[in-house]
């Protein structure tokens, strides 16, 4: 039996450069060694979206074409959707029956977004929650391995404090998952800030050709270039970043640029080439699923019935350990 994966992102439309690096290559390559389950998380988007839910459903269909189109395998790994498998919202209500409030409280996340989001009124039930909605996104499928970004570790340790404290009541039935931390290749976005939809500073993986040549020499540079002859600091350079994971030579790129042997629009240009034959392959088979989107909606369709088997499995597993229904 090969060990369970899952991991979750909400839908946020169409996805750039930082979900490939920061979390899709790897859902691609653990699908090699994993029973991998994958979801679009669309309950926790509106945990913070609920006043404006007009565009889950389309962002969470064009995630999902991105998904595909980046190497996710509909024949390998089980993808579906959040909110079609209702066993989701029943163990989230289950769990939220024995979290105490003091370890929602002071989660980093909580506090932080608290802090944060200014345009939405998230002083909510709902959000207060988020991570015991993401417990049982994992324990219902007994994962056994989550891979995330450093910002979902405290997550995870709560949701293995919430199997603990599950299990310690009602006998040894949730499985406590390990992370995978996703090693953060760094992908800035061209104001040299984390690549992010919000700073609209983002290459996406659905651009042309044109637009990635076109952001790319919109980039920030070394602000100490201002002549190709200048000597630059490519570790403070955001062209540079991405070029340690787009280019072969980048000791060579690191050279010139440190002895003002390279301009910037050169050196973008090189960046740019790179970027754009990378994007090639997938921008194929997203034209192919965009002309056929009921292969979407199929491969959908399988991962819920799928899913839900085990859903459905542990569900039940749960209700005779708490005394809901009889054991058999
Ligand atoms: N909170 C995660 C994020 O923002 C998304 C998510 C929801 C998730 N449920 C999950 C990730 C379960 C891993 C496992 O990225
Ligand atoms: Fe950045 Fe390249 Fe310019 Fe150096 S030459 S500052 S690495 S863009």
């Amino acid at each position: 039996m090969r060990e369970r994966v899952l991991s979750g992102m909400r839908p946020s439309g169409k996805l750039h450069l930082g979900h490939l690096h920061g979390a899709l290559l790897n859902w691609a390559e653990l699908q090699k060694n994993f029973d991998c389950f994958y979801f679009v998380a669309d309950w926790h988007a509106m945990t913070t979206e609920y006043a404006n839910t007009g565009n889950i459903k389309q962002d969470s269909f064009d995630m999902v074409v991105d998904w595909l189109s980046v190497g996710l395998d509909p024949k390998k790994s089980t993808i579906f959707v959040q909110s079609e498998l209702p066993e989701h919202a029943e163990l989230h209500l289950l769990l939220s029956m024995i979290t105490p409030l003091s370890w929602l409280e002071r989660c980093p996340t909580y506090k932080e977004q608290l802090r944060e989001i200014k345009t939405r009124d998230i002083h909510t039930y709902g959000f207060l929650g988020y991570p015991v909605l993401q417990a049982a996104d994992i324990l219902i499928y007994k994962a056994n391995k989550v891979p995330v970004g450093e910002d979902q570790l405290p997550h995870l340790e709560l949701t293995r404090e919430i199997a603990r404290r599950f299990n310690s009541f009602y006998g040894k039935i949730l499985t406590e998952p390990k992370a995978i931390l996703t090693k953060s290749s760094k992908t800035p976005g061209s104001d040299g800030r984390k690549m992010s939809k919000s700073y609209n500073n983002c290459i996406y993986l659905s651009d042309t050709p044109e637009d990635i040549s076109k952001k790319i020499s919109s980039y920030i540079t070394d602000p100490a270039r201002i002549h190709p002859t200048d000597k630059g600091h490519p570790d403070i350079c955001p062209i540079f970043a991405l070029h340690k994971i787009y280019s072969e030579n980048v000791k060579e790129i690191e050279d010139l640029c440190k002895k003002g042997e390279i301009g910037c629009v050169k050196c973008k240009k090189m960046l740019a080439e790179k970027i754009i034959k990378s994007l090639e392959p997938v921008h194929k088979k997203q034209k192919e699923l965009k002309k056929n989107p009921a292969v979407i909606n199929d491969i959908l369709k399988n991962g819920r019935e799928k899913a839900g088997k085990f859903a459905a499995q542990t569900i039940s597993e749960v209700k005779k350990a708490v005394k809901l229904i009889n054991s058999d």
